[in-house]
């Protein structure tokens, strides 16, 4: 196998969350680096933060991954840089949430050809330029827990997520008799990172993870990983109990998690406006690798914001914390690069799009917490149990 060090890897999705944490991870195993996404001031920024935890160049592409054009021209900026491709990460997503009739039909679609779409583009540019280069490389999609097991309340991205799943075999299949790229999705279930502030919310309550949550930095290690070990799929976290289930009992497995998904999204969190989050305009807040996801927001206002490095992390306080994560000041809000994000149905301005003065704050959380991720957990294990048990019973 080939030492990573000296590797070149293009993150597409790098200014924030899981592709910031993965870019920091290949840096510190002296990558070169070519980050991607729409803040390019955040991505000068992380590029930095490359630089500074080991990789010998990092520079920064202003893309929008559903814009043939854009991806076409990243390809063509990393190969005109550093000569070959030989690491390609699909990171960018934004994820939607809400009752399905709920979500304006615009939004459903912005959501597939950024999360689906985007993917495609991205696995297109590679192949091309590694073929072109050799023949050999390693493309990595970020699928999700919602590319295996369905999501109520969330079905476009489920549906996104299941596409990229069934493109990533496609492709690894195809491209494993006549080449020497490997093409690897990864499947995690909720991360602590910045997403709950870019995901579109058409809830009408503040978004919470179903605990246990990962930790970024966890992901972006095993992400690391597939270089020496290329996996067709990387599952990660507790919730995959829930795929056995639903692979035998899919109704059942549907019809519980419908149940704690409605509870937890319309039941438990405070009040908060509908948005688009960052699906048709970059946020300016949330450029950390380390979101609040994992913290139910109090409606405190001296709570840190999502992205403050300061903030405590919650996931496995046991995995290495990256580079980037000791820097006090690394996730500060940025100025996106209008300036003024416009709504794109509305043509104005949109308080909706701002940032940090515009995010949505819950009111007081009252009395004990609900554990609704070790209930669906719990009530998958329990619901395997009981088929088991009724297939033997019948035997
Ligand atoms: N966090 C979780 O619980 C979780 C679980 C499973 C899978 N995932 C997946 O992990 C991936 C990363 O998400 P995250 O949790 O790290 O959230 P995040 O912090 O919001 O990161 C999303 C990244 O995608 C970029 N992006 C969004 N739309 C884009 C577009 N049109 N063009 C280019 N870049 C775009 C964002 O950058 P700009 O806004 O600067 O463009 C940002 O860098 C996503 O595919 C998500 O579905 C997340």
């Amino acid at each position: 196998m080939r030492s990573l060090n000296g590797a070149s890897v293009v993150v597409a999705g790098a200014s924030s969350g899981l592709g910031r944490a993965t870019a920091l991870a290949f840096a510190r195993r002296g990558c070169r680096l070519v980050l991607a996404a729409r803040r390019e001031p955040v991505l000068r920024e992380v590029a930095r933060h490359c630089l500074d935890a080991g990789a010998p160049a990092a520079i920064a592409i202003t893309t929008d991954v559903s814009e043939p054009d854009d991806v076409q021209a990243l390809a063509e900026a990393a190969v005109a840089r550093f000569g070959a491709i030989d690491i390609w990460i699909n990171m960018a997503g934004v994820s939607l949430w809400g009752r399905f009739e709920d979500i304006p039909a615009e939004a459903q679609a912005r959501l597939l050809s950024v999360n689906l779409t985007g993917v495609v583009l991205g696995s297109h540019a590679a192949v091309r330029a590694m073929l072109a280069g050799g023949g050999g490389g390693l493309i990595i999609n970020m699928a999700s827990l919602a590319g295996r097991v369905p999501v109520p309340f969330c079905a476009a991205y489920t549906a996104s997520k299941f596409g990229v799943a069934g493109f990533s075999e496609a492709l690894r299949d195809e491209l494993g008799v006549r080449s020497a790229i490997r093409v690897c999705a990864v499947y995690p279930s909720f991360v602590n990172t910045p997403t709950d502030l870019h995901s579109a919310n058409y809830t009408g309550r503040v978004l919470r993870a179903l605990p246990p949550v990962l930790d970024p930095d966890y992901v972006a290690e095993r992400v690391v990983g597939l270089w020496g070990r290329p996996r067709r799929s990387l599952p990660l976290g507790l919730h995959f109990a829930l795929q056995p289930a639903y692979a035998l009992a899919p109704g059942l497995t549907g019809w519980l998690t419908a149940q704690v998904m409605r509870r937890f999204l319309f039941g438990i969190g405070a009040p908060a406006p509908r948005h688009d989050g960052s699906l048709f305009a970059p946020l300016a807040e949330g450029t950390g690798s380390h979101g609040s996801w994992a913290q139910p927001r109090s409606g405190d206002s001296s709570q840190p914001r999502s992205g403050d490095s300061s903030q405590p992390r919650s996931g496995d306080s046991s995995q290495p914390r990256s580079e980037e994560s000791r820097h006090p000041r690394s996730g500060d809000p940025i100025p996106t690069q209008s300036g003024h994000p416009v709504h794109p149905r509305s043509g104005g301005p949109t308080r909706l799009l701002r940032g940090p003065a515009t995010r949505p704050r819950s009111g007081p959380q009252v009395g004990r917490r609900p554990r609704p991720g070790v209930t669906l957990v719990t009530a998958a294990v329990a619901g395997l149990f009981a088929i088991v048990l009724t297939g033997r019973a019948r035997r």
